[in-house]
């Protein structure tokens, strides 16, 4: 089976960052995130991998990732000149998928378990597509689904009123039925080619739709304060001898690339925290749940909560929480008050 990872899109809901990046290569405890999904997609088995891009984006994704074979993976891009919905995107992974079936991973998609248990309950079963499902508190957000017995029987995009509270979330295995459904669907209210409108003309066609429920935590880390949930819920999964415990004063000594050569200072750690390379840390508070690219400088702060991606520099800062600081950003400060910051890279913020 092959695999297709959605990554194109313009990524609005990440302004400023996503001007200079796709948000799948913005890093989550200091991984970007298209790393854990590949790793989800490996774990189940999967080798071969397409990633749909915008024509923007693809430089960045392929010097980043290159061939994939350092780490034993075959990855393709495919462009998708404009962002005309998850179907569209589907449709343009067409000929890399072929006939085969294959799993179809949206890109902002977090899954504490990953993706095997979706693959093998398609592998042994006898459907024509199994769609991932978890309970939500807030269904308008998201497709919804409608069941009867084992069955999908009805699925709506971001409905007014849901049937349900049951979510379609972004892991889906298809067989090449879903091609020829596509091409009978047309835009949506929001002006894009629906996977869900796709995956019921499957279901109004007559094919077998059925059910995979999701167990361990979920996340769609579309907007800046889903990456910082996500970076909590990672934090806290971290195996416990890469955690940096808590601490003052600590010599920082890490594996090659994780907390390597970290200078920390008359300061005190809060754990969990993860520090990249090259880290500078004095006379500061960090923590819990921050993670440090490489080569920050950290002096004089109190930050908790938040991500400070590569090479940031961060000043005075009296108390930053929630925060998500791009690569290269400044932040100095004077005052006493406290800051939430969403800054893009190489900005400046004096205060
Ligand atoms: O997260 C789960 C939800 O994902 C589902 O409940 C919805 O049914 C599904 O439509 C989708 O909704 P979103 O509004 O969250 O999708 P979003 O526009 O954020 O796109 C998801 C990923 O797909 C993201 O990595 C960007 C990529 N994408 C998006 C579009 C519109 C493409 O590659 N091409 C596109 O044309």
């Amino acid at each position: 089976m092959r695999a297709v990872i959605l990554c194109a899109g313009e990524g609005t809901r990440m302004r400023p960052l996503t001007y200079s990046q796709a948000k799948h290569l913005i890093p989550i405890a200091n991984k970007p995130v298209i790393d854990l999904i590949l790793q989800a997609v490996k774990d189940a088995g999967i080798r071969e991998i397409g990633i749909v891009v915008s024509p923007g984006a693809r430089a960045g994704f392929k010097s980043y990732l290159q061939d994939g074979s350092r780490n034993d993976l075959e990855l393709s891009y495919i462009v998708q000149q404009k962002p005309k919905g998850l179907a569209h995107a589907v449709q343009c992974a067409q000929g890399f998928v072929g006939s085969e079936p294959f799993l179809l991973y949206l890109g902002d998609n977090l899954l504490e378990n990953g993706v095997r248990g979706l693959v093998e309950q398609f592998q042994q079963g006898d459907s024509h597509a199994s769609i991932s499902l978890v309970e939500v508190d807030n269904p308008r957000s998201f497709g919804v689904a409608w069941l009867e017995e084992d069955e999908i029987k009805k699925v709506v995009e971001k409905p007014d009123n849901p049937l349900t509270n049951l979510a379609v979330i972004g892991t889906y295995v298809f067989d090449h039925h879903i091609f020829a459904a596509i091409e009978k669907i047309g835009p949506s209210k929001r002006g894009e080619l629906e996977i869900t409108d796709a995956i019921q003309q499957l279901i109004d066609d007559g094919y077998r739709v059925v059910p995979h429920r999701v167990t361990g935590w979920w996340k769609d880390v579309g907007t800046p304060a889903d990456m910082i949930d996500a970076n909590q819920l990672l934090l806290d999964a971290m195996i416990p001898e890469t955690r940096i415990k808590d601490g003052t004063n600590l010599e920082v000594k890490g594996k090659k690339g994780q907390n390597e050569n970290a200078k920390v200072r008359d300061s005190r750690l809060i754990a969990p925290v993860m520090l990249g390379k090259d880290v500078v840390i004095e006379s500061s508070v960090i923590g819990p749940y921050v993670s440090i690219g490489d080569g920050v400088i950290i002096r004089n702060s109190r930050i908790e909560n938040s991500i400070i991606l590569e090479r940031a520099v961060i000043m005075g800062a009296r108390s930053i929480d929630r925060s998500l600081i791009g690569r290269y950003a400044e932040v100095k400060s004077m005052g006493d008050s406290s800051s939430r910051f969403l800054l893009g890279d190489h900005s400046q913020a004096l205060i």
